[in-house]
């Protein structure tokens, strides 16, 4: 329960905002904190605790690439297929991707490492292909990608965890 392990932090979230609904963002984000998603019991309880339906919290969790509601691999790499990168060859990009990592768009590769994830516009249009790594607490951006490079990244991060 978020709220019998977070009672402070909960307490500061709530301190900063006048209406109660108005923090659900920081809460979902606090419960995705410890495995990397969300679980339907903390929406559950987020709902509760803000005196709102689960339907509208679930919601805000399928609305937003930032929160997810299943458990993925260590990393999270979301490729952007929106049109603009498309024009910019992302679909190719994102199925040569798939190729080498022996996944398909929603699967993590067999070691737990990477899970593959398409969304919608990140905001460096012009800068396709490219895509976002998140990983707890962290997101990190990749423009200009080839699938060379992105092979080479991904083996970086493999050794980052294997040492
Ligand atoms: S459309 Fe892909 S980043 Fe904007």
């Amino acid at each position: 329960m978020l709220a019998e392990k977070y009672p402070r932090e909960i307490q500061a979230i709530f301190a900063k905002y006048p209406v109660k609904r108005s923090a659900v963002m920081p809460l979902l984000y606090l419960a995705q904190r410890e495995e990397g998603y969300i679980k339907k019991e903390s929406m559950q309880e987020i709902a509760d605790m803000l005196e709102l339906d689960v339907t509208e919290v679930a919601a805000i969790v399928g609305f937003y690439t930032m929160y997810h509601d299943e458990k993925a691999g260590k990393y999270r790499m979301q490729v952007c297929t929106d049109l603009p990168c498309a024009l910019r060859g992302a679909d190719l990009f994102l199925e040569s991707l798939c190729e080498n990592l022996g996944i398909r768009v929603g699967e993590t590769t067999p070691d737990g490492l990477i899970t593959l994830e398409e969304v919608k516009c990140l905001g460096g249009c012009h800068r396709a292909p490219l895509f976002q790594i998140q990983e707890s607490d962290t997101v990190t951006f990749h423009e200009n990608m080839t699938v060379e490079k992105t092979m080479e990244l991904v083996e970086a991060l493999r050794k980052t965890v294997n040492t």
